[in-house]
């Protein structure tokens, strides 16, 4: 994030802070939970690609700790028609001011006795959470349509309580034109879906008897296809995706399995994945029964699978026990990489999980170069700031590293078992960071005063920065990388270098750590060596053309605008970006092709991408 938006958004968003006593504990939420609080979510929803808007009719069940108080929700450039109480008779409603970018609270007034509203609604053409695409951006010949909630965009197409403090159980019919799908984060019994209905629409039902936080509230629609790899478990994505989908995510039981041993029976039922065109802004996102997944993962070669551990990791951390709001994100993240490495390791062996553990650590050292002080503590405090200001590989990476240190210090045993405990004695339920502390005391610090001494714990979550006492990850493969990257420094020719059987891993580290002041012509010799601009693997793709931008090195230029044009995913588009606009040629061939590939991407993606592009 750039310092300069940074403080525009800061500014946007204090500068109609609402009075902090009108603020639930969650700053980002104008729900009053502990007045009103919603238990349940009934959607009735029609899809209409034509004119690109869902609408329809939300009904919410709730109970009233405060029997005085109105009901008070999110929304987010909603169009509401109509609020009726369970007498069917109209209920008075507002929409406040609209306030930075968390929206306009909705307050509606109660009649005694209320238990229920239902709400009349439609989305707009500017919320957050929902993407059309037009059918040149799928696979296929239909247009396609999917939600993104996290953190506080499920309040464009659903008005309720926006935070990861209130959980809810949901049920949906949705109706959408054939011959499309529907999925939601619901597994119900007949699978992620059950189609009724008959000819031009198809209606689909969804019910999931979990009550979850708002922002795994998902939805997609499109021309799916599903691939069974075991009982429980599906790959969904387009037909002429599927094949290569299931291939990739073959190992997704044995995933599955070794969760089980590590944190406790998996909970959801069924555990499917859904493979969405490549404008999917993030990596995965971990939707309940229903992973997201960007197609940028489908290698060919499962080398890129850790994100599938990471999304699955989140059945345990995040969505069982979730952080209570944004500002415990690491309790989510940190928590879900940890988790997402075990697993790796019990799959595919140590090195493979120390490999991703080094990468990482280097990603996160660079952000930690990059970010400003009160960016890098872990417990971070995000009032009146977006929570996506917060992301960074900080929960992440930093996160992972003190339960590892955890791990080191009180042994794997003890911690395994504390960590059981944990999402197990708070299933579907919402915490904080101080939940986790006292929890962590009681049972694994207790007895141990000068361990707990050594831990620094609160340096961990409340310093900016690394703590000393973080280790550096070891990885026996990047070192021999290491070795040859020494040698190429000597004078070797790329083509000499001992590359044979180099995993993917290898050959990011390898990019990675290149001289700085590599000439276009070396550049040359090391794509006629390795043919790197006609990777097929996304991640050595998105490293190999940041490096030709970097380098002025031309032959990328094709293979780039294509990248741009077709990839939604931020994580690969930010640095592309930031790479280009850093010369001025680079500028204008940035903001050429930024005007293109704009309409195509996400709100996620462009609201982050119109900073870097037009920002100074
Ligand atoms: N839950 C996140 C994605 C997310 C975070 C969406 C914050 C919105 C706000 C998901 O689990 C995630 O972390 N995805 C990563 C991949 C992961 C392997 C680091 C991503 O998309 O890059
Ligand atoms: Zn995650």
């Amino acid at each position: 994030m750039q310092p300069r938006l940074l403080a525009a958004g800061l500014a946007s968003l204090t500068a109609c802070a609402p009075p902090r006593a009108e603020l639930a504990p969650d700053p980002h939420s104008f729900a009053e939970p502990s007045r009103v609080r919603v238990t349940h979510v009934k959607l009735d929803l029609a899809l209409d690609f034509g004119l690109r808007v869902v609408r329809g009719q939300v009904i919410l069940l709730f109970e009233r700790p405060d029997p005085e108080a109105p009901l008070v929700l999110d929304t987010q450039a909603l169009e509401i028609a109509s609020v009726t109480g369970p007498d069917g008779r109209r209920r008075d409603w507002a929409l406040g001011e609209q306030q930075g970018r968390l929206g306009r609270p909705l307050t509606i007034q109660l009649a005694p006795g209320d238990d229920e509203v239902a709400i009349g609604y439609a989305t707009t053409a500017a919320g957050e959470a929902l993407q059309f695409l037009a059918p040149e951006q799928t696979a296929g010949e239909h247009p396609f349509l999917f939600t993104q909630g996290q953190s506080i965009r499920t309040r464009s197409w659903i008005p309720l309580q926006d935070t990861p403090g209130v959980r809810a159980t949901y049920d949906a019919t949705v109706v959408a034109p054939r011959p499309l799908t529907v999925l939601m984060s619901a597994g119900t019994r007949n699978g992620p879906g059950e189609m009724v209905g008959d000819a031009g629409v198809g209606l689909w039902r969804f019910r999931m008897d979990h009550p979850i936080p708002s922002y795994l509230i998902a939805l997609a629609c499109g021309e799916l296809e599903s691939r069974p790899i075991s009982e429980r478990c599906a790959v969904w994505a387009e037909p002429s995706v599927a094949d290569a989908a299931a291939h990739e995510f073959a190992d997704v039981e044995r995933m599955v399995v070794a969760a089980e041993e590590l944190f406790g029976p998996y909970r959801w039922g069924r555990y499917d994945v859904l493979v969405l065109p490549p404008a999917f802004p993030y990596g995965g996102m971990e939707n309940p029964t229903l992973t997201f997944m960007t197609p940028t993962v489908l290698a060919g070669d499962r080398s890129l699978v850790s994100i599938l551990a990471h999304e699955l990791a989140h059945s345990w951390s995040g969505n069982l026990v979730t952080n209570a709001t944004w500002g415990d994100f690491w309790l989510n993240e940190g928590f879900t990489v940890y988790c997402e490495r075990r697993i790796m390791e019990a799959l595919y062996g140590e090195e493979r999980a120390d490999m991703e553990a080094l990468l990482a650590w280097n990603a996160l050292d660079e952000d930690l170069q990059r970010l400003e002080p009160w960016q890098t503590v872990l417990h971070i405090d995000l009032q009146g700031r977006h929570p996506d200001e917060g992301s960074s590989w900080v929960p992440y990476e930093k996160g992972a590293l003190l339960l590892t240190r955890i791990e080191e210090l009180f042994g794997r045993e003890a911690f395994d078992r504390a960590l059981g405990a944990w999402f197990d004695e708070h299933a579907f339920s919402s915490r904080s960071t101080g939940n986790w502390v006292a929890f962590f005391e009681r049972v694994l610090f207790s007895d141990y005063d000068a361990v707990i001494r050594q831990l620094e714990l609160e340096t961990w979550l409340d310093e900016p920065g690394l703590p000393v006492s973080a280790r550096k990850p070891r990885s026996v493969a990047l070192h021999a990388v290491e070795l040859e990257l020494a040698r190429l420094g000597g004078g070797a020719a790329p083509a000499d270098l001992a590359t044979q059987g180099w995993v993917t891993q290898q050959w990011l580290h390898f990019l990675d750590e290149l001289p700085d002041d590599l000439t276009a012509r070396q550049m040359g010799f090391l794509d006629a060596a390795f043919e790197l601009t006609g990777s097929t693997n996304s991640e050595l793709t998105a490293a190999w053309l940041e490096l030709g931008i970097r380098h002025g090195y031309g032959a990328i230029d094709a293979r780039l605008e294509d990248f741009l044009m077709t990839v939604g995913r931020t994580k690969f588009l930010k640095p592309l970006y930031e790479e280009l606009v850093r010369t001025e040629a680079g500028r204008a061939r940035a903001r050429e092709i930024y005007a293109a590939a704009r309409p195509r991407y996400h709100a996620v993606s462009a609201l982050t991408l119109d900073a870097v592009v037009h920002g100074e």
